[in-house]
Formats: C-alpha cells, sequence, structure tokens
C-alpha cells in the first residue's frame, strides 16, 4: 500500500471517530437551502480533515464541501493544482441529523483530474473501503469484487436527488419510477459515497444520480473501478467527474441501465410483469 494511501485511511478514520462520537448527541444544526442541513460535526470533521491532509501533503490542492462556499463549486480539475484532494467531511448529513445510520467519510486523490486514491470509511459500521488506481479495491484490507448478476431485472439498485428537488424539474423523479419497475428494488439511502462502496461490495448491483458532486462520488467511483465494475455519466461517457451525472454499475447490467437513462419508459419492461 502507498504511503498516500496509508495518510488518507488514518485520517478518515479520524474524521469518522469525530462523526461516530458526535452522532449520538445533541446536534447544531443550520440550513444551507430549503432541505440541505449542515451540522457543527460536517465542520468539525472538515477542519480536522484540511489540517492532516495540509500537513501530510504541503503542495497539494484541496476541495473540500463546507470550504467551498455557497456559490457552488469550483471548476474541475482545479486549474491550479497538479494534485487535488476530494473531500466529503460527512456523505449523509440529513441522516447523521436525523439519527438514520448511514453516513461516511470519502476522500479521493486526483492528478490532473484523474483519480489515484479513493477511502470511504463507514465510522458506525467500522468499514473502510480503500483503491488505488490499478491496485484493485479493498473493505478493512480484504479484495473486494463487484456482484456477478447480469440481468437488471433482477438487481438491486440505489439512487439519490438533489437539494434542488423541489425547484429543479430534472429531479430524476422520473428515473426512479422507471428504474423501480425494471429492477428487483431501488433504494435511496443518502449517502453517495456508500451508494458507490455498497456496488464495489457486492452489495448492490448499480447507483445513478444526478448532479452529484465530485466529493460524493469521487472516491466511490474509483473504488468501484478496482472492483471491477464500470462508472460513466447517465450517457456512457467515462470521464465522469465534475460532470452532470454519474452511472456506476457491476459493469454486466451497465448497458441496461444507459438504456433506462436513454430511452426511459420506451424502454423494455421485464417480461413477468
Ligand atoms: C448528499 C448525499 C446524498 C446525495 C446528495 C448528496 P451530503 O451528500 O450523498 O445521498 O443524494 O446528492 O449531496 O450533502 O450528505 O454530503
Ligand atoms: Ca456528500
Ligand atoms: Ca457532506
Amino acid at each position: 500500500m502507498s504511503d498516500i494511501l496509508q495518510a488518507a485511511e488514518r485520517i478518515a478514520r479520524a474524521a469518522g471517530a469525530i462523526l461516530r462520537e458526535g452522532y449520538s448527541r445533541e446536534k447544531n444544526i443550520t440550513h444551507k437551502g430549503a432541505v440541505d442541513l449542515v451540522t457543527e460535526y460536517d465542520h468539525r470533521s472538515e477542519a480536522m480533515i484540511l489540517s492532516q491532509l495540509q500537513e501530510a501533503f504541503p503542495g497539494h490542492a484541496i476541495v473540500a464541501e463546507e470550504s467551498v462556499g455557497a456559490a457552488g463549486w469550483p471548476p474541475f480539475p482545479l486549474a491550479a493544482g497538479e494534485y487535488e484532494w476530494l473531500v466529503d467531511p460527512l456523505d449523509g448529513t440529513t441522516n447523521f441529523a436525523h439519527g438514520f445510520p448511514v453516513f461516511a467519510v470519502s476522500l479521493a486523490l486526483t492528478r490532473r483530474g484523474q483519480l489515484l486514491v479513493g477511502v470511504v470509511y463507514d465510522p458506525l459500521r467500522d468499514e473502510l473501503y480503500a483503491a488505488e488506481a490499478g491496485r484493485g479495491a479493498t473493505l478493512n484490507g480484504q479484495p473486494i469484487q463487484v456482484s456477478a448478476e447480469t440481468d437488471l431485472s433482477h438487481s438491486l439498485l440505489a439512487t439519490g436527488f438533489p437539494y434542488d428537488i423541489r425547484t429543479n424539474s430534472h429531479n430524476n423523479l422520473a428515473q426512479f419510477a422507471q428504474f423501480q419497475l425494471r429492477s428487483r428494488a431501488v433504494r435511496r439511502a443518502g449517502s453517495a459515497a456508500l451508494d458507490c462502496a455498497w456496488v464495489a461490495a457486492r452489495r448492490l448491483d448499480g447507483y445513478w444520480e444526478f448532479r452529484a458532486k465530485p466529493w460524493d462520488v469521487g472516491a466511490g467511483a474509483l473504488i468501484v473501478r478496482e472492483a471491477g465494475g464500470s462508472v460513466t455519466t447517465a450517457e456512457g461517457d467515462e470521464n465522469f467527474l465534475g460532470r452532470d451525472s454519474i452511472l456506476v454499475s457491476n459493469g454486466h447490467i451497465h448497458a441496461q441501465m444507459l438504456r433506462v437513462l436513454r430511452e426511459g419508459d420506451g424502454a423494455p419492461l421485464p417480461d413477468e410483469g
């Protein structure tokens, strides 16, 4: 394992410990938007990650969710940074705030826009998913592999909805219904990083989302690729980071999922009805 991955794992575990400790306490919650929350633990976790990354990798650029500000997110990759970290200090804030036990820390390192290292840490289950480009993916140190399912109608999928769901008509509700009718079921667990990690660990067969951010899906996407899966945009472009959509799968059902995204209600329904 490279020194970089080792450092990323150490930092993700330390941030996860902050979240685990805060999970059972009364939380100070503020609103970023009508449905978009932030807690003091998003900020505490991020502050710790930033200081540790800056100390370990002084020359690297960092894009961290809570430091980007309300103005939105910078272009990806940053023009300035050859090496750039993508940091989500708490992916699944709504769950965390409500006491729903699905959230994670997500750290990815890119070089000129290409994913090099990804770590997703689930502090409640003490599950650390990790990958390095070309070196495979692991869960708590053990190699993981995507599922072998080849039939969309037998697949368990996941998705997420953007925070502007009330005001943006491209809100994924139509696609949610289309996939629900063509798969075994679609889950909405509330953490994009874990949705990806769970595809890598064969708990899910596929995941898609619109307007997920690079810090939500960067680490998880590398973990899926290194576990043998596929990652593209909803149009099938492999250059997905910083784009408007993401489609993640075990690879075998990727073309079937792309067809649903392309044809919508016109895509074939399973025979059994
Ligand atoms: C959110 C979660 C959610 C996804 C949203 C993300 P946050 O991240 O990953 O599952 O549907 O698009 O913004 O705000 O909890 O870090
Ligand atoms: Ca997130
Ligand atoms: Ca977050």
